[in-house]
């Protein structure tokens, strides 16, 4: 009886042992996979963090010629400005008006350029949205030359706390995209909306507008179509909306043409 028992006991112990060791099995297949993905997740963590580290010397190596640029180019506009009272012949004059429109463009990529390679610092304080918005239509109109681009803006009236100068930048970036996109001219709009908690602003052309599968990527940094692109214009958009609280969208009208929309709060808390 009781050998048995014992030997019942026996079996027990081994099916208890069996249990453990099918236990033991699985979680070492387990703790094997785990650590599996956890190399996998450190060898893309250490890409990323490569990735970054070469963005951010060649940021510094961007902003420092950005930097060398910007004053030559204060001088060329010094002397543009001499040349325009030497009573230049009609042909001088517009030579003179395509040479500083191609500056001011220069200008803007060096400064989205240095505004990239750096944090952002939000200087908000109360100003109108009109005052924004036509800052950057009258930088614009500098680049646009005689194409025949219609210039539409309306603007709700109203106080805005946001930084202005970085806001103006943002539209303008719009703006050029948008002139940029219509070289044989067309109609391009300035919206400007407030609600009480909400501010946006719409750019909308009659471009060729966005394909499908680039709606994805062009806020990216570097991303660009164009032979003489940077691709940052849109980048810095973005930034400069999230830095203020605030998101970009980009859609394509049903009517043709493209809409970006910049969303940002009214007043931040
Ligand atoms: N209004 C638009 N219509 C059609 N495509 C656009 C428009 N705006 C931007 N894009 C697309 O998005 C890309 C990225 O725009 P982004 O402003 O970032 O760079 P870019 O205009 O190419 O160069 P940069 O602004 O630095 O001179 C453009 O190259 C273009 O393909
Ligand atoms: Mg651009």
């Amino acid at each position: 009886m009781a050998g048995i028992q014992s030997q019942a006991t026996f079996h027990e112990l081994l099916a208890q042992y069996d249990l453990a060791l099918a236990r033991l099995g699985q979680s070492h297949d387990e703790l094997l996979a785990r650590v599996s993905e956890l190399q996998s997740e450190v060898a893309r963590k250490n890409d990323l963090l490569a990735h970054k580290e070469r963005l951010a010397a060649l940021g510094e190596v961007a902003a420092g010629v950005a930097h060398e640029i910007r004053n030559p180019l204060g001088g060329i506009r010094l002397y543009l400005d001499l040349l325009d009272q030497c009573g230049l012949s009609a042909d001088g004059a517009a030579t003179v008006e395509k040479i500083r429109r191609v500056v001011s463009r220069l200008d803007r990529v060096v400064r989205d350029v240095l505004l990239h390679s750096r944090e952002l610092q939000v200087q908000a304080r109360g100003v109108t949205l009109c005052s924004i918005i036509m800052d950057a239509v009258n930088c614009a109109a500098q680049e646009m030359g005689d194409g025949a681009i219609t210039l539409d803006v309306e603007v709700d009236e109203g106080q805005v706390r946001l930084d202005p100068d970085l806001t103006s930048r943002l539209v303008l970036n719009l703006l050029a995209n948008a002139v940029q996109a219509m070289p044989d001219g067309g109609t391009l709009r300035v919206l400007g909306r407030l609600t009480t908690e909400c501010c946006t602003i719409t750019v909308e052309d009659e471009g060729p507008g966005i394909a499908p599968e680039r709606l994805g990527s062009l806020f990216s940094p570097f991303f660009t179509t164009k032979a003489s692109g940077t691709g940052l214009g849109l980048s810095l958009c973005r930034k400069i909306a999230q830095a203020q609280g605030g998101a970009m969208e980009a859609e394509n009208r049903p009517q043709g043409g493209a809409r970006f929309i910049c969303r940002l709060p009214r007043v931040r808390t």
